[in-house]
């Protein structure tokens, strides 16, 4: 979603803001802006549209300031256009605003403003904060954000330059996340660490209600009430490199392909040279593990499915009854949790307003509360007892690929540690699984080696107008995943359901028009998908498979076959997905659209 990038020194702003921009643009956004303070004067330049629209309207321009804001908008209130696009002045011009985040009161805020006098000039929630600090400011620039910021209902994360301060930007945030680059005689305050890794990789993340300052000299962090704060400073251990396509033409194949590498990496993290599970950092002893008779799965999109595949897994290895909620519902639907449920929250970004939320509900009923997390530091890491990091790297395109095999990796483990706790499977049990899991990156490499038969058979599908993706069992949660890629970025409606649920509904959708996407690997429920594929062909529905190398049956159905190497059943949800990404990928690739920035999606859904 929306982005932030603030920068405070001695070298010129507006490259290294743009390039921030930039390296901020895999968020989602429609619309961008810069804003920079030079010798008492404040040029704000704003567009609807990509930052390269913005880099052309800023080429005329001579701007040598060494301080200055960028902002990517993704539109929440009011359309995407130039007046709508940050920053946001106040009326008098002298403080400008960018804003990630919904200000949930803006309405009558603007009307009390509007009485007082204000002139708006756009739709957003937004101007009303420029106009509140505007109001309150009296020579104290901090002071008049601590005052706007107290009348605010809702989430932001601000970052605040003023003319009569051209020394500093100040920020503040509020369940929306804010970060400082620390720098040498040049600082930086960002919504994400990417926007500034070029410069630096030390950074200061910041907490809900504490406002900065920065300036090329210092970092001053104080509370609401003006007294100071002292932070820990943090390091970024990943590198510019791996956000950078390396040679791909999209981030999102960059981020396919590196699914049996990442696979490796979280064994070689979590599991021993003895072959044991140990999950470094882990801080919920044993002991409060053992009395756990309940799970409770929360996340949203594609994390939501591997927690799907996670109840499968653990239910299967422990005994143990597993529910999986969509975040966005388990927060409002009054949950009823016990005091033996363990909560997993997953989430790649660990931002996630719903799944944060969700976390929050839980936490107080004081219920332990485990993340499975990609980002280092997120906000979601900070608020749980424990997290178990999937090392995946950073993850650009909006469409999660490499995220959720990861986390199906880190989830096979926990149910496996589960099991060896609560003594469901024995130590043999546990470590003939554990060996097989070993071999699944080189399975997964097979998988990636048949991307040319996987683009033959997209090219041959791409014009069909809509899909439905099949599969029973484990497969499920990967037919409802593959059909969420073929959405996201191809924007051809596709619908994932439960093949045995074929005969209550979607049956009724099939024709020779119709393209249906079953998954069906080798396992206890083949023949019933068999006769799932027999219903379609004799509807003249036209049938792609995935299936298991070697099956014979399968080739009477259909000459559309995506192969995935033959494993034991329950790992088909590590590959079978690939193929179903990779389907998705030369889909929306062919047709010309903009892979790791489709349109109205975001990376991380800061907001509800
Ligand atoms: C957005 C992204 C999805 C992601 C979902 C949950 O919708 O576009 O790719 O699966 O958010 O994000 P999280 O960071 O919590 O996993």
């Amino acid at each position: 979603m929306c982005g932030i990038i603030g920068y405070v020194g001695k070298r010129k702003a507006l490259p290294i803001i743009l390039s921030g921009l930039h390296d901020l643009e895999y968020r989602g956004y429609d619309s961008a802006g810069v804003a920079v303070l030079e010798r008492g004067h404040l040029s704000v330049v704003k567009c609807k549209g990509r930052i390269n629209d913005l880099e052309k309207l800023l080429e005329s321009r001579n701007l040598q300031a060494c301080i200055g804001l960028g902002h990517t908008r993704w539109a929440t209130h009011g359309k995407p256009s130039k007046v709508n696009a940050h920053p946001h002045t106040d009326c008098s011009g002298r403080i400008t605003v960018v804003h990630n985040g919904i200000i949930e009161n803006f309405d009558s805020l603007k009307k009390t403003l509007t009485k007082e006098g204000c002139i708006f000039k756009s739709q957003t929630d937004t101007e009303v904060i420029a106009h509140l600090i505007g109001k309150f400011y009296q020579g104290d620039i901090e002071e008049a954000l601590r005052r706007a910021v107290k009348m605010l209902k809702g989430s932001y994360a601000l970052a605040v330059m003023a003319k009569d301060h051209p020394d500093r930007i100040i920020g503040i945030r509020n369940d929306s996340p804010l970060v400082v680059g620390v720098g040498k005689g040049e600082n930086f305050l960002a919504s994400d660490t990417a926007a500034f890794l070029s410069y630096t990789n030390r950074v200061i993340f910041l907490e809900d209600k504490e406002l900065v300052t920065i300036t090329p000299s210092g970092i001053e962090i104080t509370s609401l009430g003006a007294k100071r704060i002292a932070k820990k400073e943090d390091k970024i251990l990943h590198t510019k490199e791996q956000v950078q396509k390396g040679g791909f033409k999209h981030f999102m194949f960059k981020e396919i392909c590196q699914q049996p590498q990442i696979a490796s990496k979280v064994i070689s993290r979590y599991v021993t040279s003895k072959g044991q599970i140990k999950f470094k950092d882990f801080s919920i002893d044993q002991s409060v593990l053992e009395k756990f008779n309940k799970i409770t799965i929360v996340a949203c999109g594609t994390a939501y499915h591997a927690g799907l595949v996670g109840k499968y897994l653990i239910e299967d290895f422990t005994g143990m009854p597993v529910e999986v909620d969509l975040a966005s519902e388990f927060r409002y639907r009054k949950p009823i949790i016990k005091d033996n449920t363990l909560m997993v929250a997953i989430s790649q970004s660990g931002e996630t307003a719903d799944t944060l939320a969700a976390v929050r509900e839980a936490r107080k009923k004081k219920t332990k509360v485990l993340a499975i997390c990609n980002v280092v530091g997120s906000t979601l890491t900070r608020e749980v007892d424990s997290t178990i990091y999937i090392h995946a790297g950073p993850e650009i395109s909006v469409a999660s690929t490499k995220a959720y095999t990861a986390q199906l990796m880190v989830i096979y483990l926990f149910g496996l540690y589960l099991a060896g706790i609560k003594k469901t499977r024995s130590k043999k049990q546990i470590d003939k699984v554990l060996a097989s899991l070993c071999q699944i990156p080189s399975k997964q490499k097979k998988v990636i080696e048949s991307s040319k038969d996987i683009k033959k058979i997209a090219r041959k599908y791409l014009h069909f107008g809509a899909f439905l993706y099949l599969g029973r069992h484990l497969n499920f949660p990967t037919a409802l995943e593959g059909a969420l890629k073929l959405k996201e970025i191809s924007y051809i409606p596709a619908e994932g359901y439960a093949a045995g649920e074929m005969k209550h509904g979607p049956i009724a959708l099939i024709d020779e028009y119709r393209a249906v996407v079953c998954v069906a690997t080798d396992s206890f429920v083949f023949d019933k998908m068999v006769s799932n594929i027999q219903e379609i062909l004799a509807r003249k529905g036209k049938i792609i498979v995935v299936a298991t190398l070697g099956n014979k049956k399968i080739r009477d159905c259909t000459k559309e076959i995506i192969y995935v190497p033959s494993v034991e059943e329950i790992f088909y949800p590590l590959l079978s997905v690939i193929a179903l990404q990779l389907f998705a990928y030369f889909i929306a690739d062919l047709k010309g659209y903009d892979v790791d920035k489709p349109r109205n999606l975001a990376k991380s859904v800061t907001v509800e």
